[in-house]
């Protein structure tokens, strides 16, 4: 059974020429992408997108990177895709992420950290629904 996440190409990798570098690496680990958007977030759409850390002390500089470039949002699907995306993109400090993942090859920094990926399947649905919604 096939599942779906939300991938987001951050404003950071986006600056770096990186949209197609990371997108191969989309497809060559099986998944499709199956709905995608180029866009700039407002400091408003960033704060709506990352509502869940509202109470962390991080919340203020992450949506204001969030907001600071175009990103690339994305709806990836294949078996197990929250997880395998996860998996994929690596640890959220890209200085613990295994070799090889897109957050070692790419990200900077704990925040600077090159993609998004969904945690679970309600948050997938949630954010899907927040970029795609009809
Ligand atoms: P994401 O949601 O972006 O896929 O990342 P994640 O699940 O691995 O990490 P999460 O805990 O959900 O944090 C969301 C994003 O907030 C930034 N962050 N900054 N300065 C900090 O201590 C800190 N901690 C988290 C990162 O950009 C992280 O991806
Ligand atoms: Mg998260």
């Amino acid at each position: 059974m096939n599942e779906q996440t939300l991938a987001i190409i951050k404003p950071d990798a986006v600056k770096k020429n990186l949209i197609g570098k990371i997108i191969q690496r989309i497809e060559e680990e099986g998944f499709t992408i199956t709905a995608m958007k180029l866009l700039h977030l407002t400091k408003e759409e960033a704060q709506g997108f990352y509502v869940v850390h509202k109470e962390r002390p991080f919340y203020d500089g992450l949506t204001d990177f969030m907001s600071s470039g175009r990103i690339v949002a994305m709806t990836l699907e294949r078996e197990r895709a929250i997880s395998t995306w996860r998996k994929v993109m690596g640890a959220t400090d890209p200085a613990k992420a295994e070799p090889g993942t897109i957050r070692r090859l790419f990200g900077f920094s704990v925040e600077r950290n090159a993609t998004h990926g969904s945690d679970a399947p309600d948050t997938a649905a949630w954010e899907i629904d927040y970029f795609f919604k009809e």
